[in-house]
């Protein structure tokens, strides 16, 4: 069994207050009047007075007992001994009970009983004293043989004087006196003796009305004692009062015994133990006639205690009353001990027994005050989190409190904030009350707000954590107490930098968009493998604050090259700082109108060798040609440019239907370091064929392109143009030609015309230059008629007599002469049916290009075969002809040989 102790009048709170030193029997709140109203009853042997929230803070109360005109104040030991008590809980509900048998009030033979109360406010805010006098007038007649009042602040007894006969004196008066009492013997149980005065001035209460003996103890007293029965302590008051009667001396013996315990708490349940039996009250066999329970003094019915759920029950041993915690008759009060919260409940059940001892049949009617106060219950408050992530805010209910805490402020890791302030802020400060009057606090913080602290677990969520103190105070008292509460939410928020790009002619353009971290973020690019920062001196870069845009040149250095052609990449990357968080990338390959060879008509080739990510160990500057002594006119660590001569650096030719190839290879030979027994193997890893094409038609254009050893089929052709041309000499001596403004050419009949035909710019001496067939026609277009032979299968026109080739041997001009053919025709003109056509005609070459390394074909010669069978329209001699250049040439391209190729 969990006893709790009964409250005396020292134990009301606060106890803080310095005035609590000097109270005299005041509430032992320092409060101040703001009205004061006030009600007295009567119950059956007490009086109670209550004045309803007369108190506010800083001012107190004293109360004085009215006796006639004198004003006698009441201390709290004055009011034990003379039967007053006073309580009042912490908003100033003041309760005063007095019991009809105390000193100072007017007792009319024990029936009817005039009191008089002086209450005097004082103190802060109040400018003067505020008093006001109280009487009432009880009657109470039904007085058992002893009565019993068990009071919080003193235990009272009062019987019925044995008085058989009352003589009468001879004045006529009856011979019993009040205070008539001469001594008393205290047992503890140890006897002690006192005379009146001194038990009065010890502190006892002790006379006689005309018909009882009144006799009453404050609790622990030297004279009383403490007797645990039926296991609830118990504190005893035991007298034996000598007194005066008519002639004799009577002795009456008197015992109070009240409980200062033998509580059970629960914190749904008050259980009260009074034992039953009370050992010094009770000696011989009784029976309970009655049994009442009350609150304040006051009984209460049983459809009440059904209401209340109050329950009275008698056991072998107990009177046990239950009253369940937080019932309307008591309050709850809010606490704080060492900063956490605690909560108490008060009420004050009464209890009433009447029992008649079987022996002597004497009643006695016991009445328990009791008031009870629950131990401290912790209610350390919650902190609820109603989050809609969503809406990014934190929505924090804090509670529950009773109505008496109030929240003052909050600390923010940024500072204090009043509640005004929070509001005033947005942060939506709430107070919700319950229909018990208890409440809960709530408010609202947005995670955007700087008193939440952000950090980033990992690259997409966020974490937003608001640590915060609650500043509550406690009322009346102003007891403050903080509550910290840490409020945590993780949300997938972060919104990424994006990248993208695109490409023109020259340059990569690449655009970095801000996600929702701003510009926490390093740009790195790929470079030789390994990721780099952005050199921003490099590259131009722009920021406005929400993009950053980078341009780069495909040929930058943080390019690469996805194959020897035209492809090129940029790799960038974003990294958060300062986690090394991969946030995002970028790889943006482009095709690139890059040239990588040129075949020139003079026979130079250029070709741009590039290094390609897929050959690790690439380095152009060690790249040769077939001819190994053929290094790059220009190399550093991505590129090498070659540029040679197609009749040199190892240069194969091969020729297919209507195409002329020349090709050469790149490749990097093993000429450097360790390696020198490898010295000259060609490393496998990287071969690059350089080609060019001679496609030949009738418009005399050489087309070159490029064939890539891997067959892209992307690859952008090198075009180039190879021209063979036939002019008119003036002379014999092919020194001087007519030029393009002196055409049409007039000539004669017979004047003989000296025709050249040559391969322009070309330096490969392994070509010749055949002419297969000439011809003339009066129409520009070749395949008109009338036509006339001039050559026909590579040899002149036997029926034309006037026809002569001329040998061509090297000169100032002429640097290789199988690229050139002479021969000259004389004037002639066509006629048809004898009629001489006057007019222009028109002279057609087919030329053929053979090799004259293979000199069983064409290249044996121009007439080589002495074949011919041509039967042209015989010209006849004519004057005034004119002729019309240039000429046209015709070319045909013929098979040889099949040529096997380098790879
Ligand atoms: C109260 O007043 C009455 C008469 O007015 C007087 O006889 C009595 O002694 C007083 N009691 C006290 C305790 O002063
Ligand atoms: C008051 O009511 C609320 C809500 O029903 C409850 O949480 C709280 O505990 C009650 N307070 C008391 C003191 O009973
Ligand atoms: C905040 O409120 C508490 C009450 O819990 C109080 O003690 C404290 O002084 C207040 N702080 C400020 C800065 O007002
Ligand atoms: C920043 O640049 C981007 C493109 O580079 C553009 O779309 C955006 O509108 C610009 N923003 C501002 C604020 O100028
Ligand atoms: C061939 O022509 C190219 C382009 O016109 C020129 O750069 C180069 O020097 C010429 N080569 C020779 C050997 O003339
Ligand atoms: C000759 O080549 C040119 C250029 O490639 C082309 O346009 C033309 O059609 C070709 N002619 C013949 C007859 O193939």
């Amino acid at each position: 069994m969990r006893h709790g102790t009964r409250q005396n009048i020292s134990d009301c709170y606060p106890k803080r207050s310095k005035l609590y030193n000097f109270c005299l029997y005041c509430i032992c709140t320092y409060l101040t009047l703001i009205n004061m109203t006030y009600w007295s009853e009567c119950l059956w042997n007490i009086m109670r007075l209550t004045l309803d929230e007369a108190l506010a803070v800083g001012s107190q109360l004293e109360i004085a007992a009215i006796n006639g005109t004198d004003i006698i104040p009441l201390s709290p030991t004055l009011a034990a001994q003379c039967g007053y008590s006073m309580d009042s809980d912490p908003w100033g509900n003041t309760k005063v009970f007095v019991s009809l048998l105390g000193c100072y009030v007017d007792n009319q033979a024990d029936e009817t009983f005039n009191l008089g109360l002086r209450f005097q406010m004082y103190g802060d805010g109040l400018s003067k004293k505020v008093q006001r006098d109280v009487t009432e007038t009880c009657s109470y007649s039904r007085w058992a043989s002893r009565e019993i009042l068990c009071d919080r602040n003193y235990m009272e007894v009062s019987t019925l004087m044995v008085t058989p006969e009352v003589p009468v004196t001879m004045d006529g008066q009856k011979a019993v006196a009040p205070n008539s009492i001469w001594k008393m013997t205290f047992h503890t149980p140890d006897s002690k003796v006192m005379v009146l005065k001194d038990a009065h001035r010890a502190g006892y209460g002790a006379m006689t009305t005309p018909t009882r003996l009144v006799l009453r103890s404050p609790y622990n007293m030297p004279e009383t004692y403490a007797e645990e029965v039926a296991g609830v302590p118990m504190e005893v008051f035991s007298v034996s009062t000598y007194y005066k009667q008519v002639r004799r001396l009577a002795i009456i013996v008197a015992a109070a015994a009240c409980p200062t315990g033998g509580l059970v708490f629960t914190d749904e349940v008050i259980t009260w133990y009074v034992p039953r039996r009370i050992p010094p009250l009770i000696s011989s066999a009784f029976k309970i006639l009655e049994t009442h329970m009350g609150i304040d003094g006051q009984r209460l019915d049983k459809t009440m205690m059904a209401i209340r759920r109050y329950k009275l029950s008698i056991t072998e041993s107990h009177v046990v009353i239950e009253l369940p915690v937080g019932s309307p008759d008591g309050y709850y009060k809010s606490h704080a001990p060492d900063y956490s919260y605690h909560i108490t409940y008060t009420v004050e059940p009464m209890l009433e027994l009447l029992w008649r001892a079987e022996d002597t049949q004497a009643d006695t009617r016991y009445k328990v005050l009791f008031p009870i106060t629950t131990p401290l219950m912790p209610r350390p408050p919650h902190v609820t989190e109603n989050r809609v992530p969503e809406q990014k805010v934190f929505n924090v209910l804090l509670g529950t409190f009773l109505h008496d805490v109030s929240l003052l402020n909050i600390t923010f890791t940024t500072g204090v904030l009043t509640v005004t302030e929070c509001n005033a802020r947005g942060f939506d400060f709430q107070e919700h009350r319950f229909a018990n009057s208890s409440k809960t606090f709530s408010l609202q913080v947005p995670f955007s707000d700087e008193v939440v602290l952000k950090h980033n677990p990992n690259p997409l969520t966020t974490v937003y954590f608001l640590p915060l103190v609650f500043g509550l105070l406690i009322l009346p008292e102003q007891i403050p107490f903080p509550h910290p509460a840490e409020l945590e939410a993780s949300l997938e928020d972060v919104v990424l930098p994006t990248t993208t790009g695109f490409c023109d002619q020259d340059n990569f353009y690449i655009s970095v968009k801000y996600g929702s971290q701003g510009d926490n973020f390093q740009i790195m690019m790929l470079h030789a493998g390994s990721w780099r920062e952005l050199d921003t001196e490099l590259y131009s870069l722009t920021d406005n604050n929400t993009h950053v845009s980078i341009v780069v040149p495909y040929t930058a250095p943080d390019t690469v090259f996805e194959s020897d052609s035209i492809r090129a990449r940029v790799d960038l990357l974003l990294l958060e700082t300062p986690n090394m968080w991969q946030l995002n990338d970028l790889s943006l390959a482009c095709n690139f109108p890059l040239t990588m060879t040129e075949c020139y008509p003079n026979g130079t080739v250029t070709a741009l060798a590039v290094k390609v990510e897929s050959v690790r160990n690439l380095n152009p500057k060690y790249l040769t040609l077939s001819d190994q002594s053929c290094k790059p006119v220009f190399s550093n660590d991505r590129f090498a440019f070659f540029s040679f001569n197609l009749n040199s650096c190892g240069t194969t030719r091969t020729f297919f239907d209507n195409v002329m190839v020349y090709e050469n290879e790149i490749a990097m030979h093993h000429s450097m370091g360790k390696h020198q027994s490898r010295k000259g193997l060609i490393n496998p890893d990287y071969r690059h064929t350089v080609s060019c094409y001679y496609l030949v038609n009738d418009t005399e254009t050489m087309a070159f392109r490029t064939r890539p050893r891997n067959s892209d089929p992307k690859a952008d052709p090198g075009v180039g143009q190879l021209v063979v041309q036939m002019r008119l000499a003036q002379e014999v001596s092919y020194d001087i030609f007519y030029q393009t403004e002196d055409y049409p050419v007039v000539k004669y009949l017979q004047q003989p015309l000296y025709f050249e035909v040559e391969l322009m710019r070309s330096t490969d001496p392994r070509i010749a230059l055949v002419l297969e067939n000439c011809w003339a026609t009066l129409h520009e277009d070749r395949t008109t008629l009338p036509s006339w032979d001039l050559i026909v299968d590579r040899c002149e026109n036997l029926d034309d007599r006037y026809i002569v080739f001329y040998p061509v041997v090297a000169d100032a001009r002429v640097h290789i002469p199988a690229h050139v053919k002479r021969f000259s025709v004389k004037m002639f003109t066509f006629t048809t049916d004898e009629t001489v056509l006057k007019e222009q005609i028109f002279v057609h070459c087919d030329a053929d290009l053979c090799d004259t390394t293979k000199p069983d074909g064409i290249c044996s010669g121009q007439c080589a075969s002495p074949l011919r069978n041509a039967k042209p329209l015989k010209p006849t001699g004519s004057r005034g002809m004119f002729i019309s250049f240039p000429p046209h040439i015709s070319m045909n391209f013929v098979l040889l040989s099949s040529v096997t190729t380098a790879v």
